[in-house]
């Protein structure tokens, strides 16, 4: 064993198309558990503390660099190099060659581990076993040392073709294979660790006569094997974990693997109860509490974490938000980049996004949009509302139809409700605005400016019609207080002295 650990350098390859997806995005950019190929691979690639990752592109560069940046921006030294024509695996790896021999040759001898962007399943503590044996074989390191595996159906893989004492000898592709070699079961998951200086004069020496026509990164291990050079072989037991995806049967067989490994580490470990697990979909990144139902056909999406007693209910999409305990989110409403405390109930038929927050038992029912903006405690807006770039106090009742009008054709504005206030059926809040708190508009109101606290307003626009002074005014909430005001500003204005009310 090397008595100083060399540098560990990785290079994922990155740039193909992916002609078996039959698809106009780039392969590595297809998603799994809600994330493009690519991120997985960088993901483990970073566990792997690497002193710099090289990754190769091509098709789709900018998007395949933006996705990569995404996982290592802040985690490790990225470099991207270009493959201008995609000639095979071994002319993606010679595409890097003078900017990671570079590197290498500053300090000495590097390891570079090499993997494949459409491999998403590896773990970053078998890649370290296999840095380890390369590091070690023999006591000396390794030329190359490739991982493989032996499949029940090894079709479309490279075989390894083993000499009479079982060392390793080359590999065949599927496509230049005879009939004799097709059937080696052991195959090469496109996996390997590299000693740098003896990588590139054995990738120079690869010719791309082949049936693709191409220049192949694996006839490099067979090259050094001839030199006389070690070449180990680190033969893997799980076939899942290093199986490609290379169509789309592939990926939704993956997909199905992965979201039925979540659930149940949800049941087992968080004690999340799932109806019918063959039709809930939680992404892995996804965290629940005990005792929280999902029902069939909810998805929970990106970074979500959902509290304890949480019951989600049909249909319900929850993407990157946060929901505290004892939520209920009803059936059809989709959550998304949202915060939800305890005791809130959503739904059904509701769209919260872009930052809605709600605070402590406030309710959102059906047929309302929120976006951007804050429902105070015990709030509500029960009916066919949109609420849009509004702070809402608490104890605040929305009433049925209530529009927030908070775009002039060019600029969003803001609307503020304070605490306590009763919006009539139908209003309509043209921002900026504010309404005062305990004050109430009349249904239909137009509201145009803003609104002093303790003030009744109605009619379009919206006129002040009385003052509501607090010692006779009818501060008990009315039975249901979310049902829709009917009162109309007539009504209101009839008799001087009455207490207008909210009846449902
Ligand atoms: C490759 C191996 C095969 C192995 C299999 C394991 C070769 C020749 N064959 O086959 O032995 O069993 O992986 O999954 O290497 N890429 C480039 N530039 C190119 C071509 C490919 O960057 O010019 C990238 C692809 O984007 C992909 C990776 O290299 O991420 C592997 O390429 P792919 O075409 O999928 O190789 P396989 O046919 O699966
Ligand atoms: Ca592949």
């Amino acid at each position: 064993m090397r008595s100083i650990p060399e540098p560990l350098d990785i290079l994922i390859l990155a740039a193909g198309l992916g002609t078996r997806m039959r698809s106009s995005v780039a392969k590595v950019l297809h998603k799994l558990d809600g994330r493009p190929l690519i991120a997985h691979v960088c993901g483990t690639a970073a566990a792997l503390t690497p002193r710099r990752v090289y990754v190769v592109v091509g098709h789709q560069a900018a998007a395949v660099e933006q996705a990569v940046r995404a996982v290592l921006g802040e985690r490790a030294a990225v470099t991207f190099i270009t493959q201008a024509e995609q000639r095979g695996t071994g002319d993606a790896v010679m595409a890097a060659r003078e900017t990671v021999a570079g590197e290498a040759t500053t300090d000495g001898a590097s390891t570079l581990l090499v993997l494949s962007g459409d491999v998403p399943l590896m773990r970053a503590d078998t890649l370290a076993a296999l840095v380890h044996q390369h590091r070690t074989h023999r006591g000396r390191g390794a030329a190359c040392t490739l991982m493989s595996v032996r499949l029940d159906d090894p079709t479309g893989y490279g075989r390894i073709v083993r000499d009479e004492e079982n060392r390793f000898q080359r590999i065949i592709e599927q496509k230049d294979a005879t009939t004799e070699e097709r059937a080696i079961n052991e195959i090469n998951a496109g996996i390997y660790c590299f000693d740098v200086a003896k990588l590139f004069p054995a990738l120079e020496r690869v010719v791309p006569v082949n049936a693709q026509g191409e220049y192949y990164l694996t006839d490099a291990p067979g090259i050094l094997r001839a030199d006389g050079e070690d070449v180990s072989v680190f033969l893997h037991a799980d076939a899942r974990e290093v199986s490609g995806i290379n169509t789309r049967v592939e990926l939704a067989d993956f997909e199905r693997t992965m979201r039925l490994r979540t659930l149940r580490r949800l049941m087992l470990d968080s004690g999340v109860t799932i109806i019918d697990p063959a039709q809930t979909y939680v992404d892995s990144a996804a965290q629940i509490g005990r005792d929280t139902v999902l029902h069939p056909n909810t998805h929970i999406e990106g970074r979500t974490t959902i509290g304890e007693n949480c019951e989600i209910l049909p249909g319900a999409r929850i993407v990157n938000s946060v929901i505290g305990n004892e939520v209920t989110i009803k059936d059809h409403s989709i959550v998304t980049d949202s915060e939800i405390a305890d005791r809130c109930s959503i739904g059904p038929f509701a769209h919260l996004r872009m930052n809605a927050r709600m605070e402590e038992q406030a309710v959102i029912g059906n047929f309302v949009e929120m976006k951007k903006s804050r429902l105070g405690r015990k709030s509500k807006a029960m009916h066919l509302t949109y609420l849009g770039d509004a702070e809402i106090g608490e104890r605040t009742n929305i009433g049925a139809g209530t529009i927030t009008c908070n775009y002039d054709g060019r600029h969003k504005h803001p609307t503020i409700i304070e605490s306590d206030v009763k919006i009539g059926s139908d209003t309509m809040l043209v921002a900026p605005v504010r309404v005062g708190a305990r004050s109430i508009t009349a249904a239909g109101s137009v509201v145009t400016k803003d609104v002093a606290p303790d003030t009744l307003v109605a009619g379009v626009p919206a006129k002040e019609k009385k003052r509501l002074d607090t010692e006779s005014r009818v501060d008990a909430p009315s039975e249901n207080p979310s049902d829709t005001a009917t009162t109309t500003a007539d009504e209101h204005t009839t008799e001087a002295d009455e207490t207008p009310t909210l009846v449902g």
